[in-house]
């Protein structure tokens, strides 16, 4: 069955040997609820990938960044043909945390998103802006100058997904309204039919920030909200599970 909901989990910098478990749950759970139309995936730290994906066959594995080459003097990166060699499925780029912490600029997650779909990878594009830029009324302008200059048309569409989080949204219990989240997804959407032509219709959208379980169904029902990037709620299982049954039943 074709997916028409991407429902992935960003754990970040949690999880040891025990969250092994969590993972499996999730798949466990996932085949129990049946979500042939949704694509599950988790995207566990560096450490955990390949144990998680050596007991997991059903749900995507993902990784949380990579580097833009092959291999070489680069100290403490990974790249996507080790994450790929490992079964690794997907890669999570220019993630706000990243761009903030480790001042990633657009042009280096295009960088990755290429080198990483040429390996093989799935690469979520995360973009979004910060309060400040909301409250000064250029979210849309923020979030467009991202997408075009991290989303580049040398891409395959259908290895893309946009996730789109407002940076405020995120670990903070506050979630954008549903008409901010509608505004949104419709400007991005738009702007990827104009960069990639009618497979951009195709491209999913994922929302993020203070995803959960009570409030998954409403945000996926909105129109071009095309799954969602979970961080704080993928870490339970039975909340992760109710979000991944959300999607399910829409
Ligand atoms: P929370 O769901 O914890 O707000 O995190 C969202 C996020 O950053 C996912 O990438």
């Amino acid at each position: 069955m074709e997916k028409s909901k991407y429902i992935y989990g960003n754990w970040k910098m949690n999880g040891l040997l025990g969250h092994v478990e969590l993972a499996k749950a999730v798949e466990a759970g996932t085949i129990e609820i049946g979500a042939q139309n949704v694509e599950v995936g988790i995207c566990p730290p560096f450490t955990l990938l390949k144990t998680i994906k050596d007991g997991i066959n059903s749900i995507v594995v993902g990784a949380q960044d990579c580097h833009f080459t092959e291999s070489g003097a680069h100290t403490g990166d990974i790249s996507a043909i080790m994450l790929k060699e490992i079964g690794v499925g997907a890669v999570i780029l220019g993630h706000s945390e990243r761009r903030t912490n480790h001042f990633e600029t657009s042009d280096l997650v295009a960088k990755k998103a290429i080198f990483a779909q040429q390996s093989g990878l799935k690469t979520i594009v995360c973009v979004g802006e910060s309060l400040q830029e909301r409250e000064a009324g250029n979210a849309e302008t923020v979030v467009l100058k991202q997408i075009i200059e991290s989303a580049l048309p040398e891409l395959e569409a259908a290895k893309l997904i946009i996730a789109y989080e407002p940076v405020w949204a995120i670990g903070t219990g506050k979630v954008a309204s549903n008409d901010d989240i509608r505004e949104m997804h419709l400007s991005i959407r738009n702007k990827l039919i104009e960069i990639f032509g009618d497979s951009g219709k195709d491209i999913p959208i994922q929302y993020g920030g203070s995803v959960n379980a009570k409030n998954a169904s409403e945000i996926l029902a909105i129109e071009n909200v095309n799954g969602a990037l979970v961080g704080g709620a993928s870490l339970k299982a039975p909340d992760f599970l109710e979000i991944i049954k959300a999607a399910a039943t829409l």
